[in-house]
């Protein structure tokens, strides 16, 4: 065995679970990347306009799918990060791959808080299901607006995310939210979803844990914003 090898078995190993969650996002990654290249070579040699154009489309919304992919991969480093921008990022990659071509507005206020990068990750698990929900489910093709806020009071973080589309007056959960009561759980959270003739407004409140920053970026509409 080389002196590299023995360094890392020197370093604690991960779990199987990390090991496992790793291997299927790499796979997803490649097979992305894979279907993606077939479709572009496909559409260089399409002699069809309107074909060419639907497989260019079609690429560039598994382009999208990418990069939520992407932006929702386990982080590499258990670190502190700023989980409002962290989120931001999140939030363009779903506006780009399930809203914008429904016309479907999400903005943001997002106060600045520091997270470790595990924690914030599973809160953006939280936050893709619920403006997913929000999308698949308030508007029914129509256009509307999604809401996404996270405030701080120092101690316990509170991510809302509000849609002004149709909703029942009782939301039976399904495997989306069940997943979201879990995640939430394993923060040491809650979450509550309320429903009315206004729309859905869902709740999450978890402990903040590491640091709060100063209040800066806090009003961003990110289907507007260039970035
Ligand atoms: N923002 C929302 N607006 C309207 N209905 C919603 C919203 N979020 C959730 N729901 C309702 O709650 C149900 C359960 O959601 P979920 O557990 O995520 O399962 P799924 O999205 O797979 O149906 C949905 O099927 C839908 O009827
Ligand atoms: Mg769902």
């Amino acid at each position: 065995m080389s002196n590299n090898m023995n360094m890392m078995s020197a370093v604690q190993e991960p779990s199987i679970e990390h090991i496992l969650l790793r291997e299927m996002s790499h796979r997803m990654n490649n097979e992305l990347s894979s279907a993606i290249g077939v479709i572009a070579v496909a559409a260089a040699r399409s002699e069809n306009d309107e074909a060419r154009a639907t497989l260019i489309a079609v690429q560039n919304q598994l382009q999208n799918y990418a990069g939520v992919h992407h932006s929702l991969a386990m982080p590499e480093y258990d670190t502190a990060i700023e989980l409002n921008a962290y989120l931001h990022r999140l939030c363009k990659a779903i506006s780009r791959s399930k809203l914008e071509g429904c016309g479907i507005e999400l903005s943001l206020s997002l106060y600045p808080v520091r997270m470790s990068s595990g924690r914030c990750w599973l809160l953006g698990m939280i936050v893709f299901e619920l403006v997913t929900n929000a999308a698949r489910h308030a508007f029914s093709g129509r256009s509307g607006a999604i809401h996404l806020e996270l405030l701080t009071n120092g101690k316990l973080v509170e991510c809302r995310v509000t849609d002004n589309g149709r909703s029942n007056t009782e939301v039976m959960p399904g495997c989306g939210l069940k997943i979201v009561e879990a995640l939430a759980r394993h923060l040491s959270g809650t979450v509550s979803v309320h429903s009315g003739n206004g729309g859905t407004t869902s709740i999450v409140l978890i402990p903040e844990g590491v640091w709060s920053g100063r209040r800066t970026d806090y009003d961003i509409d990110i289907t507007r914003s260039g970035n």
